[in-house]
């Protein structure tokens, strides 16, 4: 963890090292210097956007920094060192993954499943211990791919899968291109010579999502959940490609770690669980130190896990439950273990998001590319809180591999807001009486006969003017990611593309609201609202405006790489494949699909069209300013500011990227105190948030203030 000093002091010597240029280093001592002063800026950006997820300069500038580490050490090669920056992507392939042993071995958790489940681990504890009432500590149990972290004298030297709990799979060279995971930490400040560390290697929801979509377009079958992609990721045996996954790292137990004599550094140095977690997160590890909760007795224990439970879904990571362990570690050995699961430790998992259920019939949709989509209409069913009644069938390969058939009896999983999915064919339960999914010849919208390109796994309809193509490519460009235009949602598009009133996407900026007034269903005030959020649409960041026009492979991560390099989205037009393919993440495929893009007419003239109707193609200043220096963070202000109004206040935590709300919750990272705070001080205590003076506050932003 860095302080807000040193991360000034960081951000400063940034500055300094972008106007660097090789040329001006003269010799290797200037070299050593510059080297090691972008070795210590890289670790600390790594920090902000991979375990913070908050970086504080863009993708382009990161990059210099890293080209120009990487040009030093290939001219002084005898600056490189393992734990450089530079040598966390391996350039071999591996061959395989020789088996390893763990030094403690990885055991696993015993399950429980409701509260009663937990009163009696709570039981059991208190029978081992003797104690009254037992410390546990609670945090969440990440569902992802398990692995063993051995660092010496602070330099990661071997990281492993699970394999079977006491030997591993050696996985050294793909965990290092993971950015969570420090080459360096400085465990040997703490007296520790060794220490294992167990953690979980995860992808984000929406990454999981993104790189979904990435391989249908692609024709390769999709993972069936975020765990699934973690563990196939690891498994690569291409460390290039590992990197490009955006794995994570989240670390949760130290199990084993001694000093340079070999003495036991667990309960006795390390005490607590939660001093470990909060040790590691300090030392720059992804550990869940904010998730964490320290809890007097179950009943806490069980509050917290309900919490979590009902919360679940707005958590970036796919959690399976919670672990609680007890939190004093000296008393692990008086608790013991069997030969599968700790005594101290019991996983509490959360509902299932599993259900059986029917196939009533499949329907063929056809998507803004012209994709077909078969769809699954399910006999409704209840999974974890939510009603499914369909569910992508993805396309004529996965029915095939599933061997799936209309009537059949399937098990769905829908996890987290991730999209439901068919893990398999109950075939058990079938009666003979299923049929076949035919595909359609002709598409299902405007009859045009449908084609499958070489090496794409899906059927499309070519026709770029086939309605259902272009009511899914308006309300693509509505959408929450895109445009965000309230109001203008699936089915007022339908309506208004019948109605003749919205035939394009710029047709948007052109709809007739007096007419739309007399509509059944619209009032005075609908209207207003839908011309008021139509309005503000116009004026998004650009990068919105580029994920809007619904290019093939150009999500909003892309899109923003590519408004970070141009001024105006009508620039595109002038690039070449080659100069696209310079930019960071765009691969020949995509800097294709953006080339051909702008190479078609109609989509030039569309732009034109929208810039005239008032939309923003180009960047204004805000959207110019690289430091983002709050991105992430939530703010809450409590009692009088001296400085300015609380209004300004929230203004400067906003054009910094910050956001400023109005109570204190778990997600507030700082409550701001003036004078005479009111009950939030208190909220905010109780919750762990971290507590600013106005003075701190003025220090951590006034530098970045425009006058
Ligand atoms: S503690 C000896 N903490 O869940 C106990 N495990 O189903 C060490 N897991 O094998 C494990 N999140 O791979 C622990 N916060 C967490 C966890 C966690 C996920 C995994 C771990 C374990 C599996 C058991």
């Amino acid at each position: 963890m860095y302080t807000p000093e040193k991360e000034k002091e960081l951000i400063q010597l940034t500055k300094k090292l972008l106007k660097v240029k090789i040329e001006d280093i003269k010799d290797i001592q200037q070299a050593k210097e510059i080297v090691e002063q972008l070795r210590e800026v890289i670790r600390y950006h790594d920090w902000r956007y991979y375990v913070l997820a908050s970086p504080v300069i863009s993708d382009y500038e990161y990059d210099k920094l890293f080209r120009l580490l990487v040009e030093l050490e290939e001219k002084y090669p005898q600056l490189i060192t393992p734990t450089s920056p530079t040598q966390r992507v391996a350039s071999e392939l591996t061959k395989e993954f020789p088996p390893v042993k763990h030094l403690a071995p990885m055991l696993s958790l015993e399950n429980s499943y409701n509260e009663e489940d937990l009163l009696d681990f709570d039981r059991r504890v208190r029978e081992l211990t003797g104690l009254e009432q037992v410390e546990y500590s609670v945090e969440p149990k990440f569902d992802g791919a398990g692995i063993a972290l051995v660092y010496e004298d602070g330099v990661f030297i071997r990281g492993a899968t699970r394999g079977d709990g006491t030997v591993g799979e050696d996985i050294t060279q793909n965990l290092k291109t993971i950015k969570s995971i420090p080459l360096y930490a400085d465990f040997p400040k703490y007296g520790i010579k060794t220490i294992e560390i167990r953690g979980e290697v995860l992808i984000r929801k929406d990454l999981f999502k993104k790189i979904n979509q990435e391989r249908l377009e692609e024709g390769l079958p999709p993972f069936a959940n975020p765990r699934n992609a973690a563990a196939g990721s690891l498994r690569l045996q291409d460390p290039k490609e590992v990197a490009k996954r955006g794995l994570e790292a989240f670390v949760y137990q130290i199990t084993y770690a001694v000093d340079k004599d070999g003495n036991n550094l667990l309960g006795t140095k390390i005490k607590k669980h939660s001093e470990a977690i909060e040790l590691l997160y300090k030392l720059g590890f992804k550990a869940p130190y904010k998730e964490l909760k320290v809890c007097k007795g179950i009943q806490e224990v069980i509050d917290y896990c309900n919490l979590w439970e009902k919360e679940r879904d707005n958590y970036p990571y796919e959690l399976d439950g919670m672990v609680v362990k007890v939190n004093d570690i000296s008393l692990y050995p008086k608790l013991g273990m069997t030969s599968h699961h700790p005594r101290w430790a019991i996983a509490y998992k959360f509902k299932p998001r599993q259900a059986t259920t029917k196939i009533l019939d499949v329907v063929f949709q056809v998507g803004r590319t012209g994709a077909i989509t078969p769809v699954a209409k399910l006999e409704p069913v209840e999974i974890g809180g939510v009603i499914v009644s369909s569910v992508s069938l993805i396309n004529e390969d996965f029915i095939k591999e599933k061997d799936i058939r209309i009537g059949d009896t399937v098990l769905v999983e829908r996890a987290g807001d991730v999209i439901p999915y068919i893990v398999k064919v109950i075939k058990e339960a079938r009666t003979g009486e299923e049929k076949p999914i035919v595909f359609p010849k002709n598409c299902p919208s405007c009859g045009t006969p449908v084609v499958k390109l070489p090496g794409e796994a899906v059927w499309r309809c070519v026709n770029a003017n086939c309605p259902a193509q272009v009511i899914e490519r308006i309300i693509y460009f509505a959408s929450k990611d895109a445009m965000d235009i309230r109001g203008l949602g699936r089915a007022i598009v339908k309506r208004f593309y019948q109605l003749g009133f919205l035939k394009s996407i710029p047709d948007i900026y052109r709809l007739p609201y007096d007419k739309i007034k007399q509509l059944e269903g619209f009032g005075e005030k609908s209207v207003e609202n839908l011309k008021k959020s139509i309005e503000a649409s116009k004026n998004r960041p650009i990068h919105r405006l580029i994920t809007g026009l619904g290019i093939r492979y150009v999500g909003k991560i892309t899109a923003k790489t590519l408004a970070e390099h141009i001024n105006c989205v009508e620039e595109l037009k002038d690039w070449t494949v080659e100069e696209l393919m310079k930019l960071p993440d765009i691969g020949e495929i995509v800097a294709t699909s953006i080339y051909d893009f702008f190479h078609n007419q109609q989509n030039v003239k569309m732009i034109y069209e929208l810039k005239e109707l008032g939309v923003k193609t180009c960047k204004d200043k805000k959207e110019e300013s690289q430091l983002d220096i709050l991105k992430g963070k939530t703010f809450v202000f409590t009692g009088t500011l001296s400085c300015c109004s609380r209004e300004k206040a929230q203004e400067i935590v906003e054009s910094l990227g910050g956001k400023a709300t109005g109570s204190v919750s778990k997600k507030t990272d700082y409550l701001v105190v003036g004078e005479k705070p009111g009950s939030k001080l208190k909220k905010a205590q109780q919750l762990g948030v971290k507590i600013l003076s106005e003075e701190e506050f003025l220090d951590m932003v006034k530098e970045y203030l425009k006058t």
